[in-house]
C-alpha cells in the first residue's frame, strides 16, 4: 500500500463506480481533501486522480501508455479491440496522423455543411408533426451525413438501425446486463457491415474517393509497409463515424441548455459567432459526456510524494477537472461568458482530453465537434421556433455515459 496515498476501504469498489458515476472520483476527492487516492476497481488497485496539474503527468508518455488499460468491455462496446486508443508510442503516432488527416478545418467544414443540409431537409417533415425527439433526430441525421462524408453507402431503410447501434456502443460501456450485450451486439453488427464495405473497396467493387475516410482507410499503409487487416480497418473506420453521431448528446445537451437559460438562447439570437464558440465551450464542460480516461504506469516514478509503480491503472477524473472549482470559479453556473478571454492551456478544459492531439491521445475531433456543433445551434437558434413541451429533462449522474430522459422532446416547430 502506498503510504503517502489515502486508500478507500473495501474489497472492490468497481459497484461504487457504476453508482456514483460521474461523481464517483469527486466525491472521494472532496472526502480525502486530496486530488488523488487508491481503491480497488474491477479486480486491482488503482490510483484516481483530478486537476489540471494531474492530467498533465497523465499526458506525458514517458510515464503512462494506453496498453493495457482499457477493460474488455470497454474495447467489446466503445472503442473496439486493439484500436488506436491502445496503442503507444510510433504506431501510435503513425495511425494518429491519419486520423489527424481526414479531421482537417477543410474536411470539418464539409461535415458541418452536410450537418446543415439535412437539418433543413428534415424541417419539412418537423413542420407536419406535433413533435419531435431531438436525440432520436440528431442521431439518424448525423448517421447520415457522416457516412456520405466519409464515403461509405447506406440506404435509408437501414439508417435507424445502423444510428442505432452506434448508440449503443456509446451508452453501454458502463451499463451491467442486458444494456451492456445490447452494446457488444450493436459492435459486432457494425464491424461486420463495415469490413464488407472495406472489403469491396479494396476488390474495385465499390468505388471510394482519395481522401475519404473510407479510402484512406482500406488504403492505409502502416509503418512495415502493410495495409491494416479488414478487421483492424473496419475498427478505426468506425472511429471516425460512431463519435460524430456521439455529438447527438452535445446537441441534445445544448438544446437543453437553450431552454434552461433562455437569457443565453436570447444573446444568441443577437450575438456573434464567438459568442456561438463560448456557449458550445461551456455545454462541453459543464454537461456530463466521458466520464474518466485510464493509462497504465510505464516506469515507476514519484509525484507529490507518490510512488507509481510500473503496471498500475491510474484513471484521471474527466468530468471532475471540468468541475474544478480552482479552475473554474464557479463550476455548476452555466456561463459561457467564462471562456471570454480563455486561455487556459492544454489540460484544463478537457472534454475531449488533454495535450496535444497530433502528439498523445486527445481526441482529434474535437474540431469536427465543433463546427457540427455551430452548423446545429445556428439552425436551432435562427432558422426554427418551438415549444417546450412538459417531459423529464432530468440526467442522472449515476448513469455512464447520461442523457435527459426524455431525449429532448420539441413541439409546435415553426420555420423562422
Ligand atoms: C479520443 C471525447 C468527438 C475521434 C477521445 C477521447 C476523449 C474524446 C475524451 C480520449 C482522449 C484520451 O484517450 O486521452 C470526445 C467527445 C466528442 C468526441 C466528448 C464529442 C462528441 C469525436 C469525433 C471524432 C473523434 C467527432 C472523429 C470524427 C476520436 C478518436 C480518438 C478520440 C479517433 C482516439 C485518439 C487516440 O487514442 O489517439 N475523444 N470525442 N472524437 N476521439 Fe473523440
Amino acid at each position: 500500500q502506498n503510504q503517502s496515498l489515502p486508500h478507500v476501504e473495501g474489497i472492490d469498489q468497481s459497484l461504487a463506480l457504476l453508482k456514483e458515476g460521474y461523481l464517483f472520483i469527486e466525491n472521494r476527492v472532496n472526502r480525502f481533501k486530496l486530488d488523488i487516492f487508491e481503491a480497488r476497481v474491477l479486480g486491482e488497485k488503482a490510483i484516481f486522480m483530478r486537476g489540471e496539474e494531474a492530467a498533465k503527468i497523465f499526458y506525458d508518455s514517458d510515464k503512462f501508455q494506453r496498453k493495457g488499460a482499457a477493460p474488455k468491455r470497454v474495447q467489446k462496446t466503445l472503442f473496439g479491440k486493439n484500436a488506436i486508443q491502445t496503442l503507444d508510442g510510433e504506431e501510435h503516432l503513425h495511425r494518429k496522423l491519419l486520423f489527424m488527416s481526414l479531421l482537417t478545418p477543410p474536411n470539418q467544414k464539409k461535415l458541418a455543411e452536410l450537418t446543415t443540409e439535412h437539418w433543413e431537409a428534415t424541417l419539412v417533415r418537423w413542420e407536419n408533426q406535433e413533435s419531435i425527439v431531438l436525440f432520436e433526430e440528431a442521431k439518424n441525421i448525423l448517421t447520415s451525413v457522416v457516412c456520405k462524408w466519409a464515403g461509405v453507402p447506406l440506404d435509408e431503410s437501414e439508417l435507424t438501425e445502423r444510428a442505432d447501434d452506434f448508440i449503443a456502443m456509446i451508452y453501454s460501456f458502463g451499463k451491467i446486463g442486458p444494456e451492456h450485450w445490447q452494446g457488444r451486439r450493436a459492435r459486432n453488427r457494425a464491424e461486420e457491415w463495415i469490413r464488407g464495405v472495406v472489403e469491396l473497396v479494396r476488390a474495385g467493387e465499390l468505388e471510394a474517393n482519395s481522401g475519404t475516410a473510407l479510402y484512406e482507410m482500406a488504403f492505409f499503409e502502416q509503418p512495415d509497409g502493410t495495409r491494416l487487416d479488414t478487421q483492424m480497418a473496419a475498427v478505426e473506420l468506425i472511429n471516425v463515424l460512431r463519435p460524430v453521431v456521439a455529438n447527438a448528446t452535445f446537441i441534445t445537451f445544448a438544446a437543453l441548455a437553450l431552454s434552461q437559460y433562455k437569457e443565453q438562447k436570447q444573446k444568441l439570437k443577437t450575438g456573434t459567432s464567438d459568442d456561438m464558440e463560448r456557449f458550445i465551450h461551456e455545454v462541453r464542460r459543464f454537461y456530463p459526456f466521458g466520464p474518466f480516461l485510464g493509462a497504465r504506469v510505464r516506469n515507476n516514478f514519484t509525484w507529490n510524494d507518490v510512488a507509481f509503480n510500473k503496471g498500475t491503472l491510474v484513471m484521471l477524473d474527466i468530468y471532475g477537472t471540468n468541475h474544478d472549482e480552482r479552475i473554474w470559479g464557479k463550476p455548476n453556473e452555466f456561463n459561457p461568458e467564462r471562456f471570454k478571454g480563455w486561455s487556459g492551456g492544454l489540460f484544463a478544459f478537457i472534454p475531449h482530453g488533454g495535450g496535444d492531439p497530433a502528439k498523445g491521445h486527445r481526441c482529434p475531433g474535437e474540431g469536427v465537434t465543433l463546427e457540427v456543433m455551430k452548423a446545429t445551434l445556428n439552425f436551432l437558434v435562427h432558422k426554427i421556433e418551438y415549444d417546450i413541451p412538459n417531459q423529464d429533462l432530468n440526467y442522472s449522474l449515476d448513469q455512464l455515459p447520461t442523457l435527459p430522459k426524455s431525449g429532448m422532446e420539441l413541439s409546435n416547430i415553426r420555420r423562422l
